[in-house]
């Protein structure tokens, strides 16, 4: 049995508040005027996320918002590989798509997501990722928007999860990770 427990603040929510901010100034900045803007989160992680980042976008953009279900953690905090991904893909064609997920960790679900999109012809397809473990990558691929570099460390808050616990904190934590002896 594993045992999780809260560990020391990472990030703190006023620095991710000013980074949010900073990060849908230059995605506005660098998304064209006209057509249309296909934002996708990725459930459940980016939730919290997507819905601060949709909120620096001017009222004069036509950005839409849809969700995709991934899910690849078997338990805690190891990673089972490929991700399982749900989403309505036909959405993307003619649009400009922006991939949102919580954390960039060995790529597997990014890479997966980008290649789903780009196969339904949209105009443009583009990924912004609030945490970034490069340390983790299995596959080549980097984000266009990335919020923080952090170290390889599990953590959770702000959408982030461990065993479905803590994804409400205002914060960024990392977790404390204990094997409990079996008697
Ligand atoms: P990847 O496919 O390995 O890049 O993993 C991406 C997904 O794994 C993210 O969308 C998160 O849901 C999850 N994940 C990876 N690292 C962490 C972490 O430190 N805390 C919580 N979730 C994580
Ligand atoms: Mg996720």
């Amino acid at each position: 049995m594993m045992s999780y427990s809260l560990g020391p603040v990472l990030l703190k929510a006023s620095s991710i508040t000013r980074r949010v901010a900073e990060l849908g100034a230059r995605i506005t900045r660098d998304m064209p005027k006209c057509g249309q803007i296909l934002v996708v989160g990725v459930l459940n992680g980016a939730a919290v996320f997507v819905a601060d980042l949709i909120r620096q976008m001017p009222p004069d953009l036509d950005v839409r918002l849809m969700f995709a279900s991934a899910s690849s953690y078997k338990d805690g905090t190891e990673s089972e590989g490929a991700p399982k991904i749900q989403a309505d893909w036909k959405a993307a064609r003619g649009r400009h798509v922006l991939i949102v997920d919580d954390i960039l960790d060995t790529g597997l679900t990014l890479s997966t997501m980008l290649r789903k999109a780009r196969r339904q012809l949209p105009v443009s397809v583009r990924s912004c990722v609030l945490l970034d473990k490069k340390e983790r990558r299995k596959t080549k691929v980097e984000a266009d928007y990335v919020g923080f570099e952090i170290p390889d460390e599990f953590v959770v808050g702000y959408g982030l999860d461990c065993v479905g616990m803590w994804r409400h904190l205002r914060d960024i934590r990392s977790v404390k990770v204990e094997e409990d002896e079996g008697w």
